[in-house]
């Protein structure tokens, strides 16, 4: 699909946001720093000679002023459309609003892209997930307990079930799931908010997290199929609906049967490119921080294609580029 340059071209666009919701760090007002961070990724996307129709991101076009499903992002539709490349965009400008609004860790701001059509449409429901990275693929199964995927993830990665740490939203839902995971031995970390981040750290052995459990936003199932897929890692998901109303809308969207199980390939097939900048500073990535006149940024950016898996800490100058 896109040229290999696309990939640190997109990180612009997570980097400005990221720079302007930080600014809001621990202001305990997470509507405003999502929506700084909206704004600044929809200016940034006009740099990038794409074609791009957002996929995944602030939900519908009545519900959400900027990057609502359908929107067509990009300066390729205004400069050349014929020859840009169209692409599927997923995005989430700012994932972890409350944690940018306490600064609590591991506040990011996410990009994926695929080609047009390779994202699942996943609609603004719930979905339940396992993660792991490379060395558990293929391991695993939703539909079996949590206990058996722990089994099997602690035999791939040749350690103890009682050394293995599993990541939690830490929701009244997940009583149930963390007791199992407590009887099974295994350690866990439950997070307040923020199941990207969570599912990407199991691919990242310095994170210490061996898997993500539990339920989350289904839109962010996508994102962080996309970031796994890059990385060799995998995600199985299945929708769960919040309410009657929820179910019928998915129904609608064409969505299939609800205990249907999503592979990584299914919620983001073919080439995907994924980057992710630091808000507040995380286990994942450095946050956002302030100078005089500059402030730094980091960032990782991915490839499926190539695999390769690059961390940019960036300087960015106000007194030339004010933001
Ligand atoms: P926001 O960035 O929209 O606040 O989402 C944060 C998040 O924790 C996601 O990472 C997660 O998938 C979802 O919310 C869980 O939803 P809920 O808070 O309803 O349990």
């Amino acid at each position: 699909m896109q040229d290999r340059n696309l990939a640190l071209e997109v990180v612009r666009i997570t980097e400005a946001a990221a720079v302007a919701s930080a600014r809001l760090m621990g202001k305990g007002d997470r509507k405003l720093a999502d929506h700084v961070a909206v704004e600044a990724m929809r200016q940034a996307f006009d740099a990038i000679d794409i074609c791009g129709t957002v996929q995944i991101g602030e939900g519908e076009r009545d519900k959400a002023p900027m990057l609502f499903i359908g929107e067509k992002v990009g300066g390729g539709w205004r400069n050349n459309p014929r020859a840009s490349p169209k692409v599927d965009i997923a995005v989430d400008p700012l994932e972890g609003t409350n944690l940018c609004a306490t600064g609590a860790p591991d506040a990011i701001s996410v990009i994926a892209i695929a080609d047009d059509g390779q994202f699942l449409n996943a609609p603004d429901t719930y979905m339940e997930k396992i993660a792991v990275g490379p060395e558990a693929r293929g391991v695993i199964d939703l539909r079996q307990s949590w206990t058996w995927n722990l089994e099997r993830i602690a035999a791939a990665k040749h350690k103890k079930v009682q050394d293995c740490t599993v990541i939690i939203l830490e929701r009244i839902r997940h009583n149930t799931l963390i007791e199992e995971v407590r009887g099974a031995g295994a350690r866990i970390r439950l997070i307040s908010d923020g199941d990207v981040s969570g599912a990407i750290m199991t691919a990242n052995p310095d994170s210490g997290i061996d898997v993500l459990f539990g339920t989350g936003g289904a839109p962010e199932g996508v994102i962080a199929a996309a970031a796994l897929k890059c990385i060799g890692g995998e995600l199985q998901g299945r929708l769960r609906f919040r309410s009657n109303p929820e179910r019928d809308r998915a129904e609608k969207m064409g969505v299939k049967p609800e205990d249907t199980i999503y592979t990584t390939e299914d919620l983001a097939q073919g080439d995907v490119m994924f980057a992710a900048t630091g808000v507040t500073k995380g286990y994942l990535l450095d946050g956002v921080k302030f100078f005089g006149d500059s402030a730094t940024t980091e960032s990782i950016v991915m490839r499926s294609k190539s695999g390769t898996v690059r961390v940019i800490k960036a300087t960015h100058d106000f007194k030339k580029k004010p933001r």
